[in-house]
């Protein structure tokens, strides 16, 4: 099938080399000259597993082509939009603008008979605001939320764990449009529904919930645990054996209990705020007034890691070498957006402390935001000489591949604080390092 993809960032840029690698034929459509430019040569702009190689296979193949021309969406069945919806400036709201301005480029290039796909976070209402301007060229528009984390966005598009399609209704069903419109959605994903994938067909104030109450739920459940870690820390109780006990209860599930300095993003910290902005404007604040909770109690513990490593180096981290492992908001990405590791490692900047910063993948991203850090490629060599080092993303560089023994040579100072709870405390602790985790004793 013939499709366009409007936004070629994270997630436009991923669905549509997923899509051209199922067979499609498809051209993804952004403003922004350098990203496509960087698509076009098979080059992936940020870094993600997978992404390069289906790319070049996409591009080499003839199905996949980027563009910045808008009209180049004329003809494609399905269009998608994939456009961020940042947080607004100044507020909690979600910021539509980026939405609005690919839906009125694209409405030109309609045809009658096309859907337009919204994959964009957005808060619940908006599809019913646009639908009546998709209409009026004679196409459909669908809500079709995203699920994919970045680090696995390749695999979790071209084999989700599910699909959901809000299409139009009439009195809580598909109208006829809605079920047309959601048999063309089924074409699309043909492969993974054969697969099994559950392909759940709804409306549209259901779909754009579904996407943010997914994200709002694991945020809970990140701060719900980092929760119990501020009430292991009075008690002398250790939260990841806790964690381990609750998490063996079926119902609760381990994923998601990783207890630390909590999350980051460019997704669950807006999703969540947009989310209390929009329930606000509902007349129904009160029912997720919890979300503000989530959200503070997800911040201090960036605070909590600060605060350890001024404890651990003697009430003051003033001069002192601290070197910081990560600087992404989580292992597998570049992202640095609102990453609490990054955070962590300006505030003890702002503290005086010499701060050597190093990561795999994201030191590029973290260098042009905050060119005051010092930063170094090399792991070992950014250990060398360190009063304290400070774990804050968890890649398998720090928590798998590195040897306390071998750090306890090159680190002055015996001091780890195992910000992400992924350091293995007794092997740490018998090479000689004094080893402060979240919420452990
Ligand atoms: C998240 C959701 O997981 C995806 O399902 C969703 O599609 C995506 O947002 C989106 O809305 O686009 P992502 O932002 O890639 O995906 O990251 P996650 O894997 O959810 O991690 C988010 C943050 O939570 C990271 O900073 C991570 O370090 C932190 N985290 C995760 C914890 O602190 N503890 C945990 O146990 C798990």
């Amino acid at each position: 099938m013939r499709l366009s993809v409007i936004g070629c960032g994270y997630l436009g840029a991923v669905h549509a080399a997923a899509m051209a690698s199922i067979g499609h034929e498809v051209v993804g459509i952004d403003v922004d000259e350098r990203k496509v430019a960087s698509l076009s040569k098979g080059e992936a702009p940020f870094f993600e597993p997978g992404l390069q190689e289906i790319l070049t296979e996409g591009i080499a193949s003839g199905r996949l082509s980027f563009t910045t021309d808008m009209s180049a969406a004329q003809g494609a069945k399905v269009h998608f939009i994939g456009v961020g919806t940042p947080q607004q400036p100044g507020g909690y709201a979600a910021d539509l603008t980026y939405v609005h301005a690919a839906v009125d480029g694209l409405l030109p290039y309609l045809s009658e008979g096309d859907i337009v796909a919204g994959k964009s976070t957005v808060p619940v209402g908006t599809a019913e605001s646009l639908a009546p301007r998709v209409s009026e060229r004679g196409a459909t528009l669908v809500w079709n939320p995203e699920f994919l984390r970045e680090g696995w966005a390749v695999q979790d598009t071209v084999d989700p764990d599910r699909l959901v399609a809000g299409v139009p209704s009439l009195d809580g069903a598909p109208s006829e449009e809605g079920a047309r419109t959601a048999d063309v959605l089924r074409e699309v994903y043909h492969p993974s529904i054969a697969k099994g994938t559950p392909f759940i067909v709804t409306d549209y104030a259901t779909a754009e919930l579904v996407k943010v109450s997914a994200n709002a739920f694991l945020a809970t459940k990140i701060s719900f645990i980092n929760a119990m870690a501020e009430i292991a820390e009075v008690t002398g109780a250790d939260v990841t054996t806790l964690a381990d006990a609750i998490g063996h209860d079926a119902r609760i599930g381990r994923r998601f209990l990783g207890a630390g300095i909590g999350f980051g993003g460019g997704c669950l910290p807006k999703d969540i705020r947009a989310f209390s902005a929009r329930a606000e404007e509902l007349g129904r604040g009160e029912s997720v007034a919890f979300l503000r909770e989530i959200d503070a109690i997800n911040l201090r513990r960036r605070d909590r890691a600060v605060d350890l490593t001024v404890q651990a180096l003697g009430g003051s981290v003033f001069e002192k070498k601290v070197t910081v492992l990560g600087a992404a908001f989580k292992p597998h990405s570049d992202d640095i957006r609102d990453s609490p590791a990054l955070d962590v490692a300006v505030r003890l900047h702002g503290l005086g402390a010499d701060v050597t910063l190093t990561d795999p993948a994201a030191i590029e991203n973290a260098r042009r935001i905050h060119p005051q850090l010092t930063y170094v490629e090399d792991r070992d060599e950014a250990l060398r000489g360190a009063d304290a080092v400070i774990v804050v993303t968890e890649w398998d560089e720090y928590r798998r591949e590195l040897d306390p023994a071998q750090a306890a040579e090159l680190a002055a100072g015996l001091v780890v604080v195992d910000g992400r709870n992924c350091l293995d405390a007794a092997a740490w602790r018998a090479a000689g390092w004094t080893y402060y985790g979240m919420g452990r004793p």
